[in-house]
Parts: structure tokens; sequence; C-alpha cells
């Protein structure tokens, strides 16, 4: 579609497209790595507490109380964290201050797909580098001659490997020059942070999601830590395009969150034994699946297509993942349900193997 009152840009624009949201309620939902778990009773009810009528002023522009509890978390300063609605717009607001230069900025060739989408829209150069033969991330490969700086998701997403901090670390000091970015959605079902880096490299920003680790995903709220003048970069974006980005009660909720951190802690162990479970169960059932260290699996069968899967686990009332892109079509994505949505994933996968 086209129209004539587009501004040109526009009629060059690739959205990203989002797993489903589906309209009906009973289904068991696994496409969108959303926390399988409701959020922490604690943010709730600060929540609803809060539904007053402070809700006709204007929210805090600079969300101060909240980027104090997360600098306090990190232990960093409060200049050095920036909040936003979701890491998807701190992650749009970090390429839009900090990735627009001659050279192109470089990424994985399957990592999440929102990276590329930011590029064509700022219009900034950028380059994939393929994983290797098993999926990883070599850095060795992201060369610093040819680039501005490279954006990492750690775990990666879809495949959910991780790269350990020392490796990350070593990149850090022999770039000195590229600003390194990394996403660390999923890095608190499985990995170390690399947060504590950020005061000894002034080139590294580390972007990171309440959606995951806090149940959040509804309320939007996400966040970046580094240097104060990255931060200050960022900023200028954001005051520039939306002053007041964070509401209320996502503002509310996020402090809550953090304050009971606790939950969050004792509800990745859960879903990290239902992946472990998740994990086993499908390789009694011939898949193979990738060591993920994340809230999701990557996944794949011998016997049967990634697609033709997806479709007949959708008959069965099951949302999963699937891309059809280049060297992981037969590979399906699937977030850690339940204890007992992981049990029925297994039995309806188990019919679905044995009738084929
Ligand atoms: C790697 C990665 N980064 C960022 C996001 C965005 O998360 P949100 O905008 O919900 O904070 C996602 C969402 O799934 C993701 O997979």
């Amino acid at each position: 579609m086209q129209n004539r009152y587009w501004s040109s840009f526009v009629k060059n624009l690739v959205p990203y497209t989002p797993g489903e949201q589906p309209k009906v309620n009973n289904l068991i939902k696994l496409n969108t790595n959303e926390n399988a778990y409701d959020i922490s009773p604690s943010v709730l009810k600060a929540i609803q507490t809060n539904t007053n009528n402070l809700l006709k002023l204007y929210p805090d522009p600079t969300s101060q109380a909240l980027c104090q509890s997360l600098a306090d978390l990190h232990h960093v300063q409060p200049d050095q964290v920036f909040v936003g609605n979701g890491s998807d717009e701190v992650l749009g607001f970090a390429f839009h201050a900090l990735l627009k230069h001659e050279k192109p900025v470089l990424f994985p060739d399957i990592t999440y797909s929102f990276y590329p989408v930011y590029c064509n829209l700022f219009n900034i150069d950028y380059k994939t580098i393929p994983l290797t033969g098993n999926f990883k991330i070599d850095l060795e490969q992201y060369d610093a001659e040819d680039a501005c700086g490279i954006v990492i998701a750690n775990p990666n997403a879809p495949t959910g490997l991780l790269i350990d901090q020392e490796t990350i670390r070593h990149y850090l000091e022999t770039h000195p020059e590229q600003i390194v970015i990394i996403d660390e959605a999923y890095i608190d079902f499985g990995g170390k942070s690399i947060i504590p880096l950020i005061n000894q490299f002034q080139n590294l920003l580390v972007v990171r999601t309440f959606s995951k680790f806090h149940a959040f995903a509804g309320l939007r709220v996400g966040y970046a830590i580094g240097n104060t003048q990255l931060i200050e970069g960022i900023r200028r974006v954001k005051d520039s395009f939306n002053s007041y980005p964070l509401d209320r009660l996502a503002q509310i909720g996020a402090i809550a969150s953090v304050k009971d951190i606790q939950w969050s802690v004792n509800n990745a162990r859960q879903i990290i034994k239902n992946r472990d479970y998740l994990i086993n169960a499908l390789s009694e059932l011939g898949f193979t699946t990738l060591d993920s260290k994340s809230n999701f699996v990557f996944t794949s069968h011998p016997k049967i297509s990634g697609e033709e899967l997806a479709i007949q686990l959708r008959k069965n009332k099951i949302l999963v993942r699937h891309f059809n892109l280049p060297r992981i079509q037969n590979w399906l994505r699937i977030t850690i349900g339940t204890e007992k949505e992981c049990q029925i994933l297994i039995q309806v996968i188990s019919t679905i193997i044995s009738t084929n």
C-alpha cells in the first residue's frame, strides 16, 4: 500500500513483525518470550494503591526515583541509568543517538530482528556477520576497521546461546573506538551481566528489560546502563521525541519490582527448572536443542519441519514462534511455560511426532 500524503521515507520502511498476540484466551502462549508466571503480588499492590488522582498529572519525565533504585541495584550512579518504554524504545533511542556514523554497525545475521528495523528507520548503515555453523557468535569476526560499533544480544535470540564475560571484556579492551551495545534482555536466566564493567569501558552500553525477569511485558519498562556521556546522548534523543515515556504506574510498578527482586530471582530459578525439564523431554523425543541460557529454547526435529510442527501445535492451541529465514527454517523458538504448560507441550509434541 502507498499513499500520496506519506513522507517519502515511509514508502521504504519495513516495520518489525512481532509474534502473534492472540485475541482468544484459551491458548498456551509460548511465542513471544513473556514470563510464564504472573507479576509479583507486591508490584500489583503498589500499582493498585496508586491508581489515584495523581494520574491526572504528568509523570516525572526523568523517572528519577526509578533510576535511583536501578542504580542501587546495579551499584552504579543514577546518571548512568536511562529508562524507557520497554527496551525496544531504549534500543531505538540508543541506535539513533550512538550508531549513526560513516562506518556501519555490525550485528549477527541471526539475532533480534528489530536491529535492522531501527537501522532502516534512522538510515544507519549496518552489516550482518554470520553466526558460526553451530549458531555461535564469534566476536573475532567483528572487525574494528570496518565498524562504528557492534550490537550483541547476550544471550542471543532466537538461539538462547550465551557469550561469556571474558570474551566480551577482551573485545572491549581491544576495540576502544567502537561502541559496544550488549542487549541483556535474557541475562537473568543463566548468564552474568557485563554491567560491572561500565566504569572501566567508556564505550560499553548495556540494555535491559523488565519484560522477562520482572514479568512486566504488559507494563513496558526497559533501561540502559553506561557512562554518563552515553546516557546523556540517549537522553537528548528522548527529550527531542517524548518527554514522558514512562507513565506513573510503570514507574511505581518498576520501583516495587526492584524492591522485591528476590521474587524475580526465585521466579527465574523456577523457569530454569522448567527449561531443564523441557530440554530433557525434547531430547527423548529426538529433538536437537541449543544450550539455552534464556527463558526460551531453540529446537529442531529431524522428522518434521519447523513450519509443520508450528502449524500442528497451533491446531492444538499451542503458539510457538517459527522464523521463515535461511538456516533456521527448520527450528522453532519455544518460550518456557509453567510446569503444567511444559508437560502439555511435551504430550502434544509426542503425539504429533508419533503420527508423522
Ligand atoms: C533480544 C531482545 N531485546 C529486546 C527485546 C524487547 O523487549 P521489551 O521491549 O519488551 O523490553 C526483546 C523482546 O523480546 C528481545 O528478544
